[in-house]
């Protein structure tokens, strides 16, 4: 069986983490099939009295056999000694590598009958260091790399929990400074390091990832799993010249901007990658934003709650993102490093019901035309209704009546719209909209109804904003709340013969505008709109 060769791209590692041996088998087998390079057999993990030489004879693929004592995150409470030895008796056995920990390094040796062997095919020493708890610092990081070196390691592994994202720039240093030299894995666990998982392939390039086969199989925080590094990440494609985009927010773990996006730049066959960028304090975003710069960024999204702060991070405004007072877009020019902020869902939402009500007309003509002497009312005032509604006013539509759970908000919303445009403004509370609308006497014709509050969303999703009888059937209703994707206050709509769009348009078409700021390229719409449609759909069998 032949050992990967490292350094020249960055190998997948899926960990196998079966308590039996006859699972271990079935898992390294279901590794191979989903596009492992090679497997790390923790057998740590294996029940007392399961074999692991079975597993070690079987295994399809080449395996790092890894025996990881408590104390380093593994489940053995071995001996140091004993545990040694088994090492040494399964690099006898064949395997490919072996994890030493460098805390063990001076009990372990690699067996004379091993070190006789050609160097091509002799199974090589992973010397490996972890930090559970917390990150390294630089000076950490280069002594324990220096330490390792010195035990003779074919392969040098670093392993630390991140606290913040700016701790895998640490890493990337690590490996951009011993790229060519010691083959070298350095990982970020938990979900702050998950970006390091990715930009293995970049940055060194790392000799491999680790992967999971499932959330419940993980043999650290953060590992992805296979498919999704494979499929989602297009890990294969990504060397040292990948350019970096993300989405900045918190939470982001279940964002679909990732999905999107990289299923975009892969159908372009651009040579990007789009990440998961986890900020929780506003206050680190400058931080982020100079750290990751330099180690290739160029473009992100913003999502909540961040869309305003974001905008003291950067060296310059887009007049919309300005007058709405919120950003959803930068971009990192790669010659100076000066970052400009866009908002692409004013114009996401306004084309997305415009071009309903203009079938035919080329994108964004709609807009300049459809809203005009319409009455728009607006359901909400948070950070969606924000955009929209300044989209709504930049369109030129006739009256704009802000509707809010909290008066006040509507209120100030349609004050600071004030300045733009001949709209007429008026801000009413849900309860005193409701009572009018419902009220013969005192309905007023809608023309577009825009839901931007979070009522109907998963998991509430029986839920409507407004009763189902002010829905006439001249009025065109739009919901930004788009899991699911045909809301109930969409159902009733359509019952009752209203055209209806979804918060499925909005979120394609604001990536959409994203993609293009960022590529000057069209964007593949409708394969974006496909791909979201897929994963709302797997969302709603979970
Ligand atoms: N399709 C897209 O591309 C897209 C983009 C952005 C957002 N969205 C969706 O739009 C929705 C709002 O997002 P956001 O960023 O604007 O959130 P946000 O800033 O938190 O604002 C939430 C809004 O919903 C109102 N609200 C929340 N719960 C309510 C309740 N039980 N009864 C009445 N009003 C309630 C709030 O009223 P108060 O002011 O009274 O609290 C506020 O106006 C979310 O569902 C989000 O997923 C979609």
């Amino acid at each position: 069986m032949p050992v990967s060769g490292a350094g020249i791209r960055c190998l997948i590692c899926t960990s196998i983490t079966a308590n039996s041996a006859e699972e271990a088998i079935a898992d390294m087998y279901e590794a191979r099939r989903a596009g492992a390079d090679l497997v790390e057999f923790r057998a740590d993990y294996l029940a007392e009295g399961e074999s692991w030489e079975r597993v070690v004879d079987q295994r399809p693929l080449p395996m790092v056999f890894t025996y990881r004592p408590v104390c380093e995150g593994g489940l053995s409470d071995m001996n140091d000694h004993e545990r040694v030895r088994l090492l040494q008796r399964a690099v006898q056995h064949g395997v490919e590598y072996v994890d030493v920990e460098l805390a063990n390094m001076d009990l372990f040796r690699m067996p004379e009958s091993v070190q006789l062997q050609d160097a091509s095919t002799r199974p090589r020493l992973i010397v490996s260091y972890h930090s559970f708890t917390r990150p390294l610092t630089e000076a950490e990081l280069a002594e324990i790399y220096t330490a390792i070196v010195a035990t003779g390691a074919d392969i040098c592994k670093i392993a630390m929990m991140c606290h913040d994202l700016c701790d895998n720039a640490r890493l990337f240093a690590l490996l951009k400074r011993t790229a060519g030299s010691k083959p070298t894995i350095a990982i970020g666990m938990g979900e702050y390091g998950q970006i390091s998982r990715v930009l293995a392939a970049k940055f060194g390039p790392a000799m491999l990832t680790f992967t999971t086969l499932s959330e419940a199989r993980a043999s650290a925080p953060g590992q992805f799993r296979i498919e999704e590094l494979i499929d989602h990440y297009r890990f294969h494609s990504l060397n040292p010249d990948t350019t970096v985009y993300g989405v900045i927010g918190a939470p982001v773990r279940h964002s679909m901007s990732p999905r999107i996006h990289n299923h975009a730049f892969g159908l372009c066959r651009l040579n990007h990658v789009y990440l998961p960028f986890l900020v929780q304090d506003g206050s680190k975003l400058q931080k982020f934003l100079d750290t990751m710069t330099q180690f290739g960024l160029r473009g992100a999204s913003v999502t909540i709650p961040h869309k305003q702060r974001i905008m003291e991070c950067l060296d310059e405004l887009d007049d919309v993102a300005k007058q709405i007072g919120a950003v959803n877009t930068i971009v990192v020019d790669p010659l100076t490093g000066r970052r400009k902020g866009y908002n692409t869902d004013w114009q996401a939402a306004v084309d997305a019901v415009s071009e309903t009500l203009m079938p035919g007309i080329e994108q964004g003509q709609a807009r300049l035309t459809a809203l005009q002497r319409r009455h728009v009312v607006l359901l909400g005032a948070g950070g969606a209704a924000r955009a929209i509604a300044f989209g709504v006013v930049h369109c030129g539509c006739g009256k704009l009546t802000i509707v809010n759970r909290t008066l006040e908000r509507a209120r100030s919303l349609a004050n600071d719209l004030s300045p733009f445009g001949k709209t007429e403004l008026v801000a009413l509370s849900l309860e005193d909209f409701c009572q009018q609308q419902r009220n013969p006497a005192t309905r007023e014709r809608i023309d577009i109804l825009m839901n931007s509050t979070s009522i109907g969303m998963h998991p509430d999703v029986n839920v409507v904003p407004v009763p189902e009888e002010i829905l006439e059937p001249h009025c065109l209703v739009f919901d930004a709340v788009y899991n699911p994707i045909e809301t109930r206050l969409l159902s009733l709509a359509k019952r009752r013969g209203c055209l209806t769009v979804d918060g499925v348009e909005m979120f394609v078409r604001q990536a959409a505008a994203q993609f293009t700021i960022w590529t000057g390229l069209r964007a593949p719409a409708q394969e974006m709109r496909n791909i979201v449609l897929q994963e709302l759909g797997q969302l709603a069998r979970r």
